[in-house]
């Protein structure tokens, strides 16, 4: 990675249930603001395909897709800054799949944690041992590396229960790399240890498994009701209450800055009535999700907005992901028959070699010319003559930054007669995608 080239971070969020409070302390607030930082290049997506292993109902998925993706739009996710698209709309993600499959032991996934957790309960209830495992279940950590891989990520936040995954992703792009190339990239995972565990109204974990969860952007009145249900103590009004352990604080704190905690644990130590601590934790609250709401419920009644930001964020994550499994295709030896062949070289040869290239020459009458030849030596682009070679260094310059996009921008200078070809686009998208990586 060289000094100047961006962080590529990557989420992906499984597009079953709506979002909780517990979801924006501990994950999209703390994604939101981490998108915003300079040097970072984030990639958000509804993981949909992920979704299906779980859940067999169309319209939760649908309606599921819809609630996570207003939810983090009204958080402050910017589709103009990031990349935020859905899974299933990248064809390429599952075609990936396939080749890392094809490349990843049973006996990795044997281990996956998820799958092992559920043979060990099959044991316990006597069942056989695959009992209700569907093999997307037992393939999700693939899918995942494909998530992961096919854009080539860094970095990955995510929760502990997923680092096994992130392994297994690096483990695979290992795989792939020694038997076809340095092509993948191996991530790492990302934890932070200070997103706040947010309990629920039960005190527990803040989980839909136990019932005791706020909504994120359910109606005013339903937070406020929500939050007058958490289960407190029963000191009376003017005793002296222990911020330790209490639900009530630990949310606050979850929102407040130091000052504010601090004043909310001395009004604890005075003897605040718990429903005026509800009441102050309620206000606090709303302070912050108020404003997002309204967004949210924009979104909600307009999902023709929302999937229109969803297809233009899957055009620009498509324009890495097409030309990059293109290439990858090629690499394991999906590919024209009049390719070379190239059995027996190193990889590392082969990939330069799928791969068209510039050559630069001078011709008898004096100029500087430019040509663009495939891997099988057909010319796929000609120049016409540059008075000096710093000319025609800038035009394939130009090229090879721009791709497709600097055909037109140099017209006059190219030999084009019938206009560009299917194939010389490829080749200068392959070749752009290249001087990106
Ligand atoms: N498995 C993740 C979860 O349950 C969701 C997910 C799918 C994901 N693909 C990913 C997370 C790729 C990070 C990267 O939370």
């Amino acid at each position: 990675m060289s000094a100047k080239e961006p962080t590529r971070v990557l989420t992906g969020i499984t597009t079953t249930g709506t979002p909780h409070l517990g979801n924006y302390v501990g994950s999209i607030r703390a994604s939101v603001r981490a998108s915003l930082q300079p040097g970072v290049q984030s990639f958000y997506f509804l993981a949909d395909y992920h979704a299906l292993i779980k859940c067999d109902e169309p319209a939760r998925i649908q309606r599921s897709t819809l609630e996570i993706a207003a939810s983090w739009l009204a958080a402050g996710l910017d589709p103009e800054r990031v990349t935020f698209y859905r899974q299933s709309d990248i064809p390429e993600i599952p075609e990936l799949t396939w080749f890392l499959t094809c490349v990843t032991g049973k006996g990795l996934l044997n281990r996956a944690h998820a799958y092992k957790a559920m043979l060990d309960k099959n044991a316990a209830a006597g069942a056989e041992a695959d009992n209700d495992v569907s093999a997307g279940l037992f393939m999700y950590p693939v899918l995942m590396g494909a998530d992961i891989l096919m854009f080539k990520a860094h970095k990955v936040p995510v929760g502990r229960d997923q680092i096994q995954h992130i392994e297994m992703a690096r483990d695979m792009a290992a795989s792939f790399n020694h038997l076809y190339g340095q092509l993948l990239v191996a991530p790492e995972a990302l934890i932070d240890d200070n997103v706040a565990l947010l309990p629920g109204l039960d005190g527990r974990k803040m989980s839909k498994s136990y019932d005791n969860t706020i909504a994120l952007f359910g109606p005013r009145e339903q937070l406020k009701k929500q939050i007058m249900s958490i289960v407190t103590d029963s000191r009376a009004p003017g005793e002296p209450k222990s911020t330790d352990g209490s639900a009530l604080y630990q949310i606050y704190r979850a929102f407040a800055d130091d000052a504010e905690a601090a004043a909310f644990a001395q009004a604890f130590a005075d003897g605040i009535a718990w429903g005026d601590a509800k009441q102050r934790l309620f206000e606090r609250i709303d302070a912050e999700i108020g404003p997002m709401r309204e967004r949210y419920q924009h979104l909600i009644a307009h999902p023709e907005e929302v999937e229109q930001l969803l297809l233009r964020g899957a055009e620009k994550a498509r324009a890495i992901a097409t030309p990059f499994m293109r290439e990858l295709r090629h690499a394991v030896g999906l590919r024209p028959l009049q390719a070379a062949a190239q059995a027996g070289q190193a990889p590392a040869a082969i990939k330069t070699e799928v791969r068209a290239s510039f050559k630069q020459y001078r011709e008898q009458d004096g100029r500087f010319y430019f040509k663009l030849v495939d891997a099988t030596g057909q010319v796929l682009l000609q120049s016409r003559g540059f008075d000096s070679p710093r000319e025609a260094g800038q035009a394939v310059k130009r090229l090879q930054t721009d791709g497709a996009a600097a055909l037109d921008a140099l017209g006059a200078q190219l030999d084009l007669p019938g206009g560009a070809s299917p194939a010389l686009r490829d080749a200068l998208q392959m070749l752009q995608t290249a001087q990106q990586t």
